[in-house]
């Protein structure tokens, strides 16, 4: 973790530490907090506030320095925007924005007042949980490869989360505790997804679940290689890893915290392609290095995995990844060719790009000897997704309700957002193969359906819901990098099914 957090209660002014940050509404308007503290210090927010210079728009900061009444060597304001207006988006906005501004001063802890605010639409646990969150995602960065940037060595490493009363304090640490395991967890999704394809391909992530295994006695470690998968039956997960030099690996990580053998697993499985080249059916050559990505849902399932060991949560998860690299080669796969799944289901391969179910639905199969209570597929799965949703939520869809409404439900509660789309018979019409069972592209239209579509022949045995993170896994251009996400809403469905 990069800073390390407390809950605590008290006065701001009367606070020693390297700076005080005090939230303030639209239009200069005081909070509860800051215009207790300005009535203790002579006004001291008042006059400075009158003279115009800080609106209070969400996310906007401004250092003040020498009011003597307060113990701290500075105050930060930090606007949250209109008060009906305060949720999620306005609040991570200041959170964020304060996290970098500390980060680029010269203070080394800070006591945050921001999720003292009140709000009708979040919760204190929301806020304090959100405020980790947010703080961390600000200050990641992923510097391992770059040598000749000096490494920054971080001066800012103590943040106290201020809550109003005592008794909010044992809901606060909650919070906090479960912030600190997500964003590590995030963190590791990050990391991952960021690692160069070079380096991070099937068997390095495979090393990396071993590796995970070791720190913690609790989770048990499989891993399938690509002549195991080829021997085993899944013949379509073989037909994407045989045109990689590099072996496929079907890696499971098994945490049973719940204590009791026979609980039934909820079972996560993450899309790994390491890297999609598209294979034969190759991919035009803008922006390909971006499917070094195409392990994000891998990584979302590393994340939580280890989330859950942080906070050792009683429950029985285990987290399936299906990794292999899409390649175009001698030994690669062709437009045209006939596969059989380990379900006994054939598949007629006429696009060697649409990869993902191709592995995805052998290990789907592969993982029913489970018995799951619940499966949840991560997938990077159709660009179709990034065209219907954007980069703002990830598309969702399910064969049962009740495992669809509790995922609806843990993304509004964590702000991770999703929307489902329809899952009807008729789009699995576009899938008809002229001599197979079925073929692994629809005709077009509704391109994150129909692979939907596709998955869900192979999951008709327990309860399941199927997560398209193409547009959400990570961020392109400037900020080019991995999100961490879905790992809040994971991690949220999780914790509320305890
Ligand atoms: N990994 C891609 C999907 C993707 C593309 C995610 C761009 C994020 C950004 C996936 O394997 C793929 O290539 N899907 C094809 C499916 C098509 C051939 C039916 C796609 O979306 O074009
Ligand atoms: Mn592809
Ligand atoms: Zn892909």
């Amino acid at each position: 973790m990069t800073i390390e957090y407390s809950i605590k209660t008290g006065r701001p002014e009367k606070q020693r530490c390297g700076c005080i940050v005090l939230p303030v509404f639209k239009d200069g308007k005081l909070t509860d907090i800051a215009e207790a503290f300005d009535k203790l210090t002579s006004n001291s927010l008042g006059q400075f506030l009158a003279k115009g210079d800080f609106k209070g728009d969400a996310g906007e900061v401004m250092f003040l320095y020498g009011i003597s009444q307060a113990a701290s060597d500075r105050i930060l304001l930090v606007g949250v925007g209109e008060q009906d207006k305060l949720g999620f988006a306005n609040y991570k906005k200041a959170a964020s924005a304060v996290a970098k501004r500390l980060d680029e001063s010269g203070a080394t802890d800070a006591a945050n007042y921001l999720a003292t605010v009140a709000s009708d639409k979040l919760t204190l646990a929301q806020k304090v949980r959100e405020l980790v969150l947010s703080t961390e995602d600000a200050l990641y960065n992923f510097d391992a490869f770059q040598s000749s940037k000096e490494k920054k060595r971080r001066k800012f490493k103590r943040m106290t989360i201020f809550v109003n009363q005592r008794r909010e304090t044992s809901t606060g640490e909650t919070a906090m505790t479960q912030g600190v395991a997500i964003a590590e967890g995030m963190a590791l999704t990050k990391d991952l997804g960021n690692y160069p394809p070079n380096i991070c391909n099937p068997g390095w992530l495979a090393s990396q679940a071993r590796k995970l295994g070791r720190k913690h006695r609790k989770l048990k470690v499989e891993v399938l290689d690509e002549k195991q998968i080829e021997k085993l039956g899944m013949g379509a997960f073989y037909a994407v890893s045989k045109g990689s030099k590099e072996s496929g690996k079907l890696i499971t990580m098994q945490y049973n915290g719940s204590g009791k053998k026979s609980a039934k697993p909820i079972v996560l499985v993450g899309k790994g392609i390491t890297f999609d080249t598209g294979g034969i059916s190759i991919k035009p050559s803008a922006k390909m290095d971006e499917m070094k990505f195409d392990m994000g849902g891998a990584a979302s399932v590393f994340g939580v995995m280890q989330a859950l060991l942080t906070l050792e949560l009683p429950v029985h998860v285990i987290g399936v990844v299906a990794a292999a690299e899409n390649m175009p080669d001698g030994s690669a796969s062709r437009p045209g060719d006939i596969v059989k799944t380990l379900s006994g289901q054939t598949v007629e391969i006429l696009n060697t790009d649409a990869e993902g179910r191709l592995v995805l639905c052998d290990a789907l199969t592969y993982i029913g000897k489970y018995k799951p209570e619940t499966v949840i597929d991560i997938a990077t799965l159709t660009g179709a997704c990034i065209v219907a949703l954007g980069h703002v939520a990830s598309g969702m869809l399910c064969n049962n309700r009740e495992v669809g409404d509790a995922l609806l439900d843990a993304s509004q509660s964590i702000d991770d957002r999703i929307w489902e789309l329809p899952l009807w018979d008729d789009y699995a019409e576009q899938l008809k193969s002229n001599f197979a069972d079925m073929a692994n592209i629809g005709s077009p239209g509704a391109g994150t359906i129909t692979a939907a579509s596709f998955l869900s022949k192979f999951t008709e045995d327990y309860r399941w819901a199927h997560l398209d993170i193409a547009g959400t896994a990570w961020k392109s251009n400037a900020d080019k990098g991995a999100t961490g996400r879905p790992v809040p809403l994971l991690m949220e469905f999780i914790l509320k099914h305890i």
